[in-house]
C-alpha cells in the first residue's frame, strides 16, 4: 500500500488552495465536502473538486474526497458528482462520521453501480472510513471489514472530543485536569490494533494549533510512535515535519535492513542455518527480523536509501 505519512485537508470551497495544494509534497491529499465547507457552499465546492481533479498539475499524491456523513442530505450526491465528474481520477473517498457497517456498505454499493456506469474498473476507489464517536468505535471491527474497498482507519479527534464529552477544546492536547496518562490512548489503540488485525493503516487526525510546529511535532511523534502510518496536515508546514516523524529515521532504516540481511544469512545453509545469533551487542531471531520488516519496509515505501551494508561473517574473514 502506498504510504500515507501525511494527509493534507484542503476544503472543496477554496480553488486557490486546492491549486497550491497539487504541488504540495504530502502522501495524500483529501478535497473536502464536509466540516471544512459551509451548508450554501457544498453545491459549488462538488464543481470545485471535479474541477480540480480533472485539471493536470497533481502530483503521485493520493487523491481522496471527503464527502458528508450518511445522516446528512448530501452524501449521495457528493459521490454521485466525484464520481460521475472525475472518478478516474480518484483513488478513495473519505467516509466521515462513520457508525457501523452498514453506512460503508452503502457506499461500496453506491461506488460498484458508479464504476460500471462509468466504465471504470469495480474497486477501483476505496474507502476511507473515518472514527469520530462512541457508536463507530464500537463498531469498529464491523466497519473495518464492511468492505474490500476500506483501506485506512482515520481517527477525527474534533468530533470524537465532542461525542464523548471529553472536556478540552484544543484538539490534540490533553483534556486539563486529567493529569494521568494519554486521554487518547484508548481511541488509538483501538484504531491501531484493529488496523492492524485486518492489514489497513491507521492514520491520526488533525492538530489544529496549526501555527505550534513544535507541539504539531510532539503529537505527531506519539501516534507515529505507537505504530500510526499517518497523520493529517492542515498547513503546508506540517507537511514535511509529518513526512519526517512518520518515516523512520535513517539509523534504524539502515539497521532494520542490516537486521534483515544478517537474519536471512544466519537462517542459510551457508551462514550455518542457525535460528538466533548475535549481531552486534544483540542477539536476533524470528521477532527480530519481523520487527525489522516493519521498519524496513516502511523505510522502503518511503523511498529512502540504506547508507550500510551487511558483511557476511565469512568474507569479512577473507
Ligand atoms: C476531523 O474530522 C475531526 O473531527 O477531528
Ligand atoms: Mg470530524
Amino acid at each position: 500500500m502506498p504510504t500515507r505519512r501525511s494527509v493534507l485537508a484542503v476544503p472543496g470551497s477554496n480553488p486557490r488552495m486546492i491549486e497550491k495544494a497539487k504541488g504540495l509534497p504530502a502522501d495524500e491529499i483529501f478535497l473536502d465536502l464536509e466540516d471544512a465547507v459551509a451548508p450554501a457552499a457544498k453545491a459549488a465546492a462538488r464543481g470545485n473538486i471535479v474541477a480540480a481533479l480533472n485539471s493536470p498539475g497533481w502530483g503521485d499524491q493520493i487523491r481522496v474526497v471527503r464527502v458528508n456523513d450518511w445522516t446528512t442530505p448530501w452524501t449521495y450526491a457528493d459521490v454521485i458528482a466525484v464520481v460521475e465528474g472525475a472518478g478516474a481520477h480518484l483513488d478513495a473517498i473519505l467516509l466521515p462520521k462513520v457508525v457501523d457497517a452498514g453506512q460503508v456498505r452503502a457506499l461500496d454499493l453506491l461506488l460498484t453501480q458508479l464504476e460500471k456506469a462509468c466504465e471504470l474498473e469495480v474497486g477501483s476507489i476505496g474507502i476511507e472510513p473515518q472514527l469520530e464517536n462512541a457508536l463507530g468505535l464500537r463498531n469498529i471491527d464491523e466497519i473495518a471489514t464492511a468492505s474490500p474497498r476500506v483501506q485506512t482507519l482515520v481517527f477525527g479527534p474534533a468530533d470524537f472530543m465532542a461525542s464523548i464529552n471529553m472536556r478540552t477544546l484544543v484538539v490534540g492536547e490533553q483534556p486539563e485536569g486529567y493529569d494521568t496518562g494519554d486521554a487518547y490512548h484508548h481511541i488509538l489503540m483501538t484504531i491501531l490494533l484493529t488496523a492492524r488485525a485486518h492489514g489497513l493503516q491507521a492514520i491520526d487526525g488533525p492538530y489544529l494549533q496549526i501555527r505550534d510546529l513544535d507541539a504539531f511535532r510532539r503529537a505527531a511523534a506519539r501516534t507515529a510512535a505507537l505504530g500510526f502510518d499517518g497523520k493529517w496536515v492542515l498547513h503546508p508546514t506540517q507537511i514535511e515535519a509529518a513526512n519526517e516523524i512518520f518515516s523512520p529515521r535513517q539509523a534504524d532504516y539502515d539497521r532494520a535492513e542490516e537486521i534483515l540481511d544478517a537474519y536471512a544469512y544466519h537462517t542459510s545453509a551457508d551462514g550455518g542455518a542457525r535460528g538466533a545469533v548475535m549481531l552486534g551487542e544483540e542477539m536476533i531471531d524470528e521477532a527480530s527480523a519481523k520487527m525489522a520488516h516493519v521498519i524496513a519496509e516502511k523505510g522502503r515505501a518511503a523511498g529512502m536509501v540504506r547508507t550500510t551494508r551487511f558483511v557476511p561473517p565469512s568474507a569479512a574473514e577473507n
